[in-house]
């Protein structure tokens, strides 16, 4: 048994209300110690039992390590022409996701793993230590398993999104007998999650719930994109279904956030998305106000949200989505464990892993008071520091 005591928190955030103060729990010269990668005692710095290590945090602030519950990290090329031309005026259009299928497609293993590597790395860097990935940049059988059979060597939060758009050529109605068929079959195993992109020029309400249903058959849990691009059904059909979580909310009725708010779904807001396409920002205060539990993910991928950091989505939420400091922090880390039905990450407290950033900075606000800097220090992920 390994244990590893992190001292000397100025401020520590442990996301579980009754352990501290206000929504996030906070406490002041605090302590934590983690056994065999769990954390098992949280209390005054000054109390904390011995261990084997010791991590002396100096005064600093440390929270749980940010739970990123939506990204898209198996793909190849970039799509920098279309931002500039996005920048220049022009709008986001979801056929640009066939460009990043034709390279995917061409891409060797290795070249997709390497690009999976590189990202989640970053991510490291800046403080998530948990990640879901999905496939959907491949769209036939052979480069939809591959595409899973490479997250899943970097995650068990993995998302077969076979219905991201009906690949160029195909008929639709022939595509979502694939998808729903032959190609479920062969990527369920490596899939914990089943997606789909719930949203005209993608998948319309009744082949959304098609595929999802298809899924859950084959014993996958669910989720959807819906309502990115303008008002839609995507939202009520994830309630119906009651998937983890219905991601992008950026245009939302009051229905879909009455909804939301009497459901087990939880809405993910994903603000480098409008960041990147400028598309307005979905109101986060709208949403909160009326009870619907949120989350707060990077979408990393080269389309709409080409950004791996945490802490930047953080201070989006923040400036343009209305949340206070607190409420972004906590969407970004317990907000991101309710999306992905995890109960042992998000939080600094007994029984849950020991995952957790030390900032150089003393108090958590400055994720978004300081916005773009470079503030992670360490990243401890299982009770263990690990050199980013
Ligand atoms: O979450 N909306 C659908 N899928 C991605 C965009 C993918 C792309 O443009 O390559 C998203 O925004
Ligand atoms: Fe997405």
């Amino acid at each position: 048994m390994t244990s590893t005591v992190i001292r000397g928190i100025g401020q520590l955030v442990t996301g579980e209300p009754a352990l501290g103060d206000g929504l996030l729990g906070t406490r002041t010269n605090a302590a934590v110690v983690i056994d065999d990668g769990v954390v098992t005692w949280v209390g005054d710095s000054g109390a904390a039992p011995a261990a084997d290590d010791a991590i002396d945090a100096d005064g600093a602030c440390v929270l749980p390590g940010f739970v990123d519950s939506h990204a898209h990290l198996v793909f190849a090329g970039d799509r920098t022409d279309e931002f500039s031309a996005r920048m220049a005026g022009e709008r986001y259009a979801a056929g640009g996701i066939r460009t990043t299928v034709a390279a995917t497609r061409a891409a060797t293993d290795d070249e997709l793993r390497a690009n999976v590597a590189r990202l989640t790395a970053e991510m490291f860097r800046q403080g998530t230590t948990t990640v879901e990935i999905k496939s959907g940049y491949g769209l036939n059988v052979a480069d939809e398993v591959r595409s899973l059979r490479i997250a899943s060597e970097f995650t068990t939060e993995t998302t077969f999104l076979g219905a991201h758009v009906v690949p160029a050529g195909s008929d639709p109605g022939e595509y979502v007998q694939l998808v729903t068929g032959e190609m479920l079959t062969a990527c369920a195993p490596y899939a914990r999650w089943a997606d789909v992109f719930c949203e005209e020029g993608a998948f319309d309400v009744g082949a959304a719930r098609k595929v999802l249903m298809a899924a859950k058959h084959a014993g996958l849990e669910l989720r959807v994109h819906a309502n990115q691009l303008r008002p839609g059904p995507g939202v009520q059909l994830a309630v119906e279904l009651d998937a983890a979580s219905a991601d992008h909310c950026t245009y939302l009725s009051d229905d879909d956030v009455d909804a939301l708010a009497h459901s087990g779904t939880v809405a993910t807001l994903l603000p480098g998305v409008e960041f990147s396409t400028r598309s307005p920002f979905p109101d986060g205060r709208r949403l909160l106000s009326a009870g619907v539990r949120i989350a707060l993910a990077t979408d990393c991928n080269p389309g709409t949200s080409y950004t791996s950091s945490m802490p930047f989505c953080i201070a989006l939420a923040v400036r343009e989505m209305g949340l206070t400091c607190a409420e972004a922090v906590a969407a970004a880390t317990s907000g991101g464990a309710e999306a992905l039905r995890r109960s042992d990450v998000g939080r600094l407290a007994p029984g849950f892993r020991g995952d957790a950033i030390v900032l150089d900075t003393p108090r958590y606000e400055h994720l978004a008071y300081r916005p773009g800097v470079p503030l992670i220090r360490t990243v401890i992920r299982d009770g263990a520091k690990v050199s980013t």
